[in-house]
């Protein structure tokens, strides 16, 4: 079972300020975190970059992305090879996800899903905003929060790319498509970082384990 990692990091972190995948988190940067815990997991590793990214990183092959993050996977999963079963595909900006997630995701699709993703309970009520402001309170028993590394069957994920698509993460192409998408427990502290403060809880998360 040949694995491949595609890293998306060619976001520009509007929300953030500037490209948060270069920020410092512990010494070294948001992304090499997320790369370390690929290369572990993956036999392969791709990385999708913004273009003329300075830096040297340890990978298989660099691609440049797009302007969505849809594209820029599209970019990464050009440069994996045809001999690869499974491809898990990562924000650049969720730093902790651990190898035991990388490994329960993979594992998932080896036995036989299309596509097996992080997926966390909601907290939080949840509305819907829709026309002239009317709200829609959703039922939170049936909600929940995904996360990534998501992993699915090589040509599944090809066969939804082919046409283009664009979606916030690539499970929901296969849903679109018919596909099987299984959940497995997203660690609550799998976090993205979006904003500023995402860093400074993942700062204090990191710490409190290194204590
Ligand atoms: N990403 C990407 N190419 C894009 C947009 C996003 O590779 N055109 C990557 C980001 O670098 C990030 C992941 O997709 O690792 C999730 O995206 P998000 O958290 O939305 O990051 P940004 O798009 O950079 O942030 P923002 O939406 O605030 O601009
Ligand atoms: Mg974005």
């Amino acid at each position: 079972m040949e694995t491949w990692a595609i890293v998306v990091a060619a976001g520009s972190g509007t929300r953030f300020g500037g490209p948060k995948q270069f920020a410092l988190l512990q010494g070294r940067s948001v992304l090499e975190w997320s790369l370390a815990t690929a290369r572990l997991a993956c036999q392969g590793v791709v990385l999708v970059l913004p273009p003329a990214t300075p830096g040297d990183f340890a990978v298989d092959a660099v691609t440049i992305g797009g302007a969505t993050r849809s594209e820029s996977v599209r970019s990464g999963l050009a440069a994996v090879p045809d001999t690869a079963d499974v491809v898990a595909v990562h924000d650049a900006a969720r730093p902790l996800a651990r190898v035991e997630l990388w490994n329960a995701v993979i594992e998932a699709v080896a036995g036989g899903a299309d596509a097996a993703i992080p997926a966390t309970s909601v907290t939080d009520t949840v509305k819907e905003v829709g026309e002239a402001g009317h709200l829609v309170t959703l039922d939170r028993s049936r909600l929940v929060a995904v996360q990534t590394p998501q992993a699915f069957r090589a040509d599944a994920l090809k066969r939804v790319h082919r046409n283009g698509g664009e979606a916030s993460d690539d499970a929901a192409l296969i849903e679109a498509a018919g596909g099987q998408v299984v959940l497995v427990p997203g660690p609550p502290d799998n976090l993205k970082v979006t904003s500023p403060t995402d860093l400074l809880v993942a700062e204090a998360l990191i710490g409190a384990e290194r204590r």
